[in-house]
């Protein structure tokens, strides 16, 4: 009877000791990130985006955010033993993390990983379970087939986007240095894919995949830190750009964040879906059918995705053209000028300030509201397009909440407990 006692007790010792570690000294660590400038014109935001979601797939991986730097937000982080500096685009659309790779031992440029000049790469071998987590280029009938003639076969990659690039190299292991939040700490065995083959802008290195499947860095991390992440995206227009930081583990965040429910796609492993219920202008509800906004979990079909490496907002076909018409007619018509190819609503930028308040009340009842300058985006000297697209009918089919209007809202993907947190700060905390 005394034993079992005690042996409650101590249970109980546990479980508070196990809850204040997690509560309060759950450590985290930050990455800088950053707008990689120059930013690109809204004519090239555009047709990268449209790029990127013209894949009708929702399982292929999408045009890769690396193959136009610009527009994007970059997230710094060190690898290799001693440590080598990456630049990646951060991309919750996407899960693999790849570096552009050179096979040289003399680098001349930074431009690449150098695998020669570390002592802890090691790319997995073919046969290694880890290599049935990436698409591989020798796989027939859904089967990886390693090559029986060699012995050390390595784990090679094949990422296809549908815009013709692709990355193809090695799944490998290494050593990944992180500041946290109290000490620099080295994690082994990080999985990412060297690519010695790849189009990708000069000026990053590669993706930091932060998707939700089994290969993106938060799943990585999460055995350390928790299943969590956050994110600031400072304003494009600022120079020098703002370095704001993705924090991954719980952040102690002072701003009171709003939540909505994560939805998740049973045919598509990779997007954060969020349910929109309606649009509403200064407060009034758009008359969009509900229906519209809806995710088709047998079909995969509709939903509207949180996507880092998307420029522009994407709204389902329907409830774009009831926006543009609402808006349309509450802007003086004197400022509304004709803009680039693409764009249905442009105004002269003196009249921003008569920009009527767009709002997204989600699952949950969290409203999202974002600024105007979120949804405008400068097309010309003087000139404000509306940064909203279409859904394209031959796309994967889904909206996007693109990387301009998140910008300034403190973001959490809490992948635990399934939902998204937001509250604007500006990215000043
Ligand atoms: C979290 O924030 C609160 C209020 O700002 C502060 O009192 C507390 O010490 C912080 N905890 C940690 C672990 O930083
Ligand atoms: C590299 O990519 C180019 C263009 O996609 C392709 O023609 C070439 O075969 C690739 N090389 C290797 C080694 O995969
Ligand atoms: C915007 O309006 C101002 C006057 O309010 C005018 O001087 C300017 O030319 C207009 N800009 C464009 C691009 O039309």
């Amino acid at each position: 009877m005394v034993t079992l006692f005690f042996f409650f007790f101590f249970l109980l010792l546990l479980l508070f000791l196990s809850s204040s570690v997690s509560s309060h000294s759950q450590p985290y660590f930050k990455l800088p990130l950053t707008a990689n400038t120059p930013f690109i014109s809204a004519t090239e935001a555009l047709i990268h985006d449209s790029l990127r979601l013209s894949s009708s797939s929702l399982t292929a991986p999408i045009v890769s955010a690396a193959s136009s730097g610009a527009g994007h937000y970059v997230a710094s982080l060190h690898l290799g033993t001693p440590p080598q500096l990456l630049r990646l685009v951060a991309d919750t659309g996407s899960d693999l993390v790849w570096s552009r790779c050179s096979p040289s031992s003399r680098p001349r440029s930074s431009s690449a990983f150098f695998p020669r000049l570390s002592s802890s790469f090691s790319p997995f071998h073919c046969y290694d379970s880890s290599c049935r987590l990436v698409p591989h280029p020798h796989r027939r009938k859904g089967k990886l087939s390693c090559p029986r003639s060699r012995l050390h076969s390595p784990c090679r990659f094949l990422y296809s986007y549908s815009d013709g690039s692709a990355s193809s190299g090695f799944f490998s292991r290494e050593t990944l240095t992180l500041t946290s939040s109290t000490r620099p700490i080295r994690i082994p065995s990080f999985r990412f894919g060297c690519a010695f083959n790849v189009t990708a802008d000069r000026s990053i290195h590669g993706v930091l995949g932060l998707g939700r499947g089994p290969i993106s860095f938060p799943s990585f991390a999460a055995l350390r830190f928790g299943n969590s992440f956050s994110y600031c995206l400072g304003d494009y227009a600022l120079s020098p750009p703002l370095t704001s930081f993705l924090v991954i583990g719980r952040r102690n965040s002072t701003a009171a964040l709003r939540y909505t429910p994560l939805l998740s796609n049973p045919l598509s492993p990779t997007y954060y879906y969020v349910g929109v219920v309606s649009a509403s202008l200064n407060g009034k509800v758009l008359p969009i059918d509900p229906a519209v906004w809806a995710l088709d979990r047998a079909t995969g079909a509709g939903g509207v995705v949180v996507d880092s490496g998307t420029t522009l907002s994407f709204l389902p076909a329907a409830a774009y053209r009831c926006v543009v018409r609402a808006l349309a007619k509450r802007l003086p018509r004197a400022a509304q000028l004709p803009g680039p190819a693409g764009f249905d609503l442009c105004l002269n930028a003196s009249a921003a300030a008569r920009i009527p308040s767009l709002a997204f009340r989600l699952r949950g009842g969290a409203e999202f509201a974002p600024p105007p300058l979120n949804y405008f985006i400068e097309a010309a000297e003087g000139v404000k397009c509306l940064a909203l697209q279409p859904v394209a009918a031959d796309g994967p089919g889904f909206g996007v909440i693109g990387n301009l209007m998140q910008q300034g809202f403190a973001i959490e993907f809490d992948r635990v407990a399934g939902r998204l947190g937001f509250a604007w700060t500006g990215c000043a905390e």
